[in-house]
């Protein structure tokens, strides 16, 4: 019997016409060609990061099975919990975490940041909206802020996703510091060797 193609549905002929390129074989290649290589990462691709109990601090009790010192210490009254320190990329995600009411000094982002509060409540000075847990933030390239965690705030956690450098400066303009993926990866690695899990823990959060 012969089939003219005249008399086939179009879209049955489009997916004919993908799945025959999709699954050609080229012959300098054909010996690596297999369905399931369509969907694996290639081996130069870097490794990717599973987390699987960053809501522990969602219950009283899961306080007791997570070790505290996964948390690096920058003041008094915050800390982070780094996710995914990206070096190639330059940007970080961490869990930033506040203990009481506090403020992070003012600063100047060069690149966007996305933030997701998951417990507590926080601001910022220059804006009048107020995060609740749930609430979404994208602060744009340009942004100058000061983070202030409500003073009757027992704890803060909001995950940010921060790209490029915060700029420390005074009331007055003039800059006093900075920080960047790579500042976070020191601060972590000088914490996490003086608290005994080794400077070399930090390295699975690493790309
Ligand atoms: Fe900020």
């Amino acid at each position: 019997m012969k089939i003219e193609m005249r008399h086939f549905p179009i879209h049955l002929l489009m997916v004919s016409a993908f799945t025959a390129s999709a699954f050609k074989v080229v012959p300098s290649f054909s010996s690596h060609l297999s369905i399931t290589s369509l969907f694996a990462a290639p081996k130069e691709a870097l490794k990717d990061i599973v987390i699987p109990n960053i809501f522990e601090f969602a219950s009283a009790t899961s306080h007791e099975n997570e070790d505290s010192r996964i948390w690096v210490p920058q003041t008094d009254c915050l800390s982070f919990r780094p996710l995914c320190l990206c070096v190639s990329q330059g940007y970080y995600v961490n869990l930033l975490k506040f203990k009481g009411g506090g403020v992070l000094g003012r600063h100047r982002h060069s690149s966007p940041v996305h933030a997701l509060t998951l417990k507590g409540g926080w601001g910022y000075k220059e804006h009048s909206w107020h995060a609740d847990p749930g609430t979404y933030v994208f602060e744009p390239p340009g942004e100058t802020h000061t983070l202030i965690v409500d003073d009757d705030c027992d704890e803060m956690i909001t995950l940010f996703h921060v790209t490029g450098t915060l700029v420390y400066e005074n009331e007055q303009g003039v800059v006093t510091g900075y920080d960047d993926v790579f500042t976070k990866l020191e601060k972590a690695k000088k914490w996490y060797k003086a608290c005994g899990l080794g400077e070399e823990f930090v390295q699975q959060f690493v790309r």
